[in-house]
């Protein structure tokens, strides 16, 4: 060979070993790279579909050969970390929900909190179950109408409202839930310069406390949001946009809290949410077209773990709803707009084992996701299931430490898992709300992709990140 050519066969093989292969496979935008070693197991014919594979981790067999097969197939082709979501699921939940408060209050109107997970594909499945879209951010009002929401379908919540917000929320007749009097103001204003009425209700503060995690507890009076009905604001508000032009009064919205698995805090909401309505209707003459009592809904994240459902819900709330609309003399509708409770049990983060180490303190299964993809545990210690995909053999006590460079980034904490090989899967449950929505580029890595599961197909709903993503909207100043 050529001296110049056996250098060029020498870098390339240089190149191939110092690139990692996740950086070649997004560049060339061909999708993933293969794993360094073989994983596929071509699944036997009748062993089960992907939708099987995913149920079977959710039932504690990822031993089971069509679970194995499954995750392998899909790491192999879309790569990890890669968030999974189930068809059947979303739309099984969504369901759920219909069926139970359909049963008890005909006058119902379900939303779909769409921060819980944002992408088109999972927001679209969830208008096509009838749901409209509560929003909290221009960007989720744009990805609303972009799948074909009408304005009037669209509820946007949010306690900081920007002025290019609430133009756009103007604009295309979206209902605006305030919550502050200069809201309010701004509300007006606008809506007279674009020669509209704002269609609006305000969130209230019942104080109220669910006992869920602090940093998802809204209801409570120290919380940032809503207007309290305690001392006054929330009527003194009313009162206010009653005088208004361009304002037109149409609903009470309260959201006490999230993950909540117990009835309680939403029959004592309820409760002074519909006492508050009678005042209105008492002290200024005003009748609610609905009353939104938020989402929350929550879920068990633990093996064996049993919470509130929805048909609780429903059968919890009935009796207090019927009492006040008694005492109220009309009947609004009764909004609800989970989000959490949809989208949770559907999602799977699936995440490569890239090493396994034991210190003199405790073993760390080190994986390729961080909190950078997952910020829940990190960010509220909350709780969610691991599953190592294979066999059972040889557990061991581990934390599944995380790839960001920080002692916190610990995705479960001292669990009983199999102790895998560097090159094996493991699976995270019930990662299907608040996960990529939340997730970051941080430690300057990439976004993961989203596949959305239907029986035996998959497709991709969001490319995996790339590197050039990273650098997209960087200048060095002079150097460009
Ligand atoms: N409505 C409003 C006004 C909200 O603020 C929220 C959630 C929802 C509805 C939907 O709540 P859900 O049904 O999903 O519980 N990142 C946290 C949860 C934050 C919830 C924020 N608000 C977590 O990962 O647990």
């Amino acid at each position: 060979m050529f001296p110049r050519a056996r250098a060029f066969v020498f870098w390339l093989m240089v190149l191939a070993l110092v690139v990692p292969s996740g950086a070649l496979r997004a560049e060339s935008g061909a999708g993933p790279a293969p794993l360094p070693e073989p994983p596929v197991t071509v699944p036997a014919a009748g062993m089960g579909t992907l939708h099987d594979a995913l149920q079977l981790a959710r039932a504690d067999q990822a031993d089971h050969p069509a679970a194995i097969a499954g995750f392998q197939r899909l790491a192999w082709e879309f790569g990890t970390p890669l968030y999974i979501y189930d068809r059947a699921t979303i739309i099984g939940q969504a369901r759920l929900v219909k069926e139970a408060f359909g049963a008890r209050f005909p006058r119902l109107k379900l939303f779909y909190a769409a921060k819980a997970n944002t992408s088109l594909a999972v927001m679209s499945l969830l208008r096509q179950q009838g749901l409209g879209m509560e929003t909290i951010s221009g960007g989720e009002i744009i990805a609303a109408l972009r799948l074909g929401v009408p304005g009037p379908d669209i509820l946007f919540t949010s306690s900081s409202k920007s002025p290019w917000e609430i133009e756009l929320a103007l604009r295309e007749g979206v209902l605006l839930n305030l919550d502050s009097l200069d809201e309010l103001a701004q509300v007006e204003v606008t809506a007279a310069r674009l020669g509209t009425t704002a269609r609006v209700s305000f969130r209230v503060n019942p104080g109220v406390d669910p006992h869920t995690i602090h940093q998802i507890n809204t209801g409570i009076s120290e919380s940032k949001f809503g207007l309290h009905l305690a001392g006054g604001a929330a009527l003194a508000a009313y009162r206010r946009a009653l005088r208004l032009r361009h304002v037109q009064v149409v609903g009470l919205h309260c959201h006490i809290g999230s993950q909540i698995t117990d009835p309680e805090g939403y029959v004592l909401a309820a409760g002074k949410v519909l006492e508050f309505a009678r005042e209105l209707k008492e002290q200024l003459g005003l009748q609610l077209a609905f009353i939104d009592l938020g989402g929350g809904i929550g879920i068990p994240y633990h093996d064996g773990e049993t919470v509130m459902t929805p048909a609780d819900l429903a059968a919890a709330l009935q009796p207090i709803w019927q009492k006040g609309i008694a005492r109220l003399g009309y009947e609004p509708t009764l909004w609800l707009e989970p989000g959490r409770f949809f989208v949770a049990p559907a999602g799977f983060l699936l995440t490569r084992v890239n090493s396994v180490k034991t210190t003199p303190v405790k073993t760390f299964i080190n994986v390729d996701a961080g909190f950078n993809t997952l910020v829940r545990p990190a960010m509220y210690q909350a709780y969610h299931r691991v599953r190592v995909i294979g066999p059972k053999n040889r557990v061991v006590k581990a934390d599944l430490a995380g790839n960001v460079c920080e002692t916190g980034d610990i995705l479960a904490a001292d669990r009983m898992l199999p102790r895998p090989q560097p090159g094996d899967l493991a699976v995270i449950l019930d990662a299907g709300a608040y996960g990529f929505a939340m997730a970051s580029e941080y430690n300057s890595r990439p976004l993961p992709a989203e596949v959305l599961v239907d029986g035996d197909e998959v497709e991709v709903i969001r490319g995996r990140g790339r590197p050039d993503d990273l650098f997209r909207h960087q200048r060095i100043p002079g150097s460009w």
